[in-house]
């Protein structure tokens, strides 16, 4: 029996019980000890986490990792993680990892039931809008984001009625209803490219004020903001880069275009999270700071031998959120379920599909 055909059985089993997403039966809680077994199987993962974990705490976090492992293959789930996840998640248990772009295109490729997204809620219901068929789970269905907040559906609509003729742009970072309402979508990776693909000399970029002017700065194209901001971002301040470059002369500053523009002016690379990761791969500065979340310099110091992280960072309470214990039980119970209005996210698929089909 294929791990498909095993799923399905499973799922329309009446047999096998119905667990809280209304389909699957829940699995017991496996024993958590920390054995020989499960010490050896997850050796290669702790190599590359020994820096930030200390053993004691591995002893916890590794037979966490070890089931979580083996019930992705009993669900047939696979976990995409972005790049801002903690390094047990990201080394430890994550199937694919990335920005927000490369996970919305990793949900259209996948074959599993299930996605488990440890992310944020807009990245979960991404995933769900790509793949209507898939289960798609959040460990914590409070995994929300400043940006997403800060604009409705209902406000879009007005904008539009205000500027008739005008494409609105929305950022990735948003509901699904908002997606509904807009023209395309893009992320930190594509923006300019989405701006300039009108052909016209004016749009929207929504909902964040510091992504549109850090675009606009690049392009001839007049961007229109939304005055959205990302509560991690919008706190780095220029000062704060000239003090470290006054301490550190020879450091390399990379920085996400969620800072306002006065911060990316001061920096050496401006990029989304796989981008600035690629960057620090490729250049291999002796000294980085990356003036984003900060999982990301702990995420890519075991694949940079020889590049010294320089930790100024903001940690974000949302993608903070998603944790071990709460992906082995969001598999063990199949819950959180993100479920989108189907004519709210055929609306929304037209947008985001409309971005991926840009960058293939
Ligand atoms: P990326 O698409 O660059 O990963 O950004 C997502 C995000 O939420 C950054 O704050
Ligand atoms: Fe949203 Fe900012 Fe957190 Fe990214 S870092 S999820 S933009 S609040």
């Amino acid at each position: 029996m294929t791990l498909n055909q095993a799923a399905a059985e499973r799922r329309f089993n009446p047999e096998a019980g119905v667990g809280p997403s209304g389909r699957f039966a829940p699995i017991a809680r496996p024993d958590l000890s920390f054995t020989a077994e499960v010490r050896e199987a997850t050796a290669p993962v702790y190599e590359k986490v020994k820096h930030f974990i200390p053993e004691i705490e591995w002893a916890v976090l590794a037979p966490m990792i070890h089931a979580i492992n083996k019930l992705k293959k009993e669900r047939n789930a696979v976990i995409l993680a972005h790049n801002y996840m903690t390094p047990d998640i990201y080394h430890g248990v994550a199937d694919i990892v990335g920005d927000s772009l490369q996970l919305a295109i990793e949900a259209t490729r996948t074959d599993a039931d299930v996605i488990v997204q440890c992310g944020v809620h807009f990245m979960a219901e991404t995933s769900k809008i790509l793949s209507p068929e898939k289960t798609v789970l959040i460990p914590d269905m409070k995994a929300g984001c400043s940006l997403a907040e800060s604009i409705t559906g209902a406000d879009v609509r007005a904008l539009r009625e205000r500027n008739p003729g005008i494409p609105i742009i929305t950022y990735v970072n948003t509901s699904a209803d908002v997606k509904a309402e807009c023209d395309i979508c893009c992320t930190s990776s594509n923006a300019l490219q989405v701006v300039e693909s009108f052909g016209v000399d004016k749009v929207f970029l929504i909902p964040d004020k510091y992504l549109a002017a850090n675009v606009g700065n690049k392009t001839d194209v007049e961007v229109l903001v939304w005055d959205g901001a990302c509560e991690v971002h919008e706190r780095f301040t220029a000062q704060e880069l000239r003090d470290y470059r006054q301490i550190e002369p020879d450091v390399k500053i990379i920085a996400h275009p969620e800072c306002p523009p006065e911060v990316v002016a001061e920096a050496d690379f401006a990029g989304s999270t796989a981008h600035m990761i690629d960057w620090v791969k490729t250049k291999r500065p002796a000294k980085v700071m990356m003036i984003t979340e900060c999982s990301m310099a702990d995420n890519v110091a075991s694949e940079t031998p020889g590049v010294s992280y320089i930790r100024p960072c903001n940690l974000c309470p949302h993608m903070k959120r998603i944790t071990l214990s709460k992906i082995l039980d969001t598999l063990l119970e199949m819950k959180e379920e993100v479920i989108v209005d189907p004519a709210i996210a055929e609306k929304a698929r037209t947008a985001v599909e409309r971005m991926i089909n840009l960058n293939s």
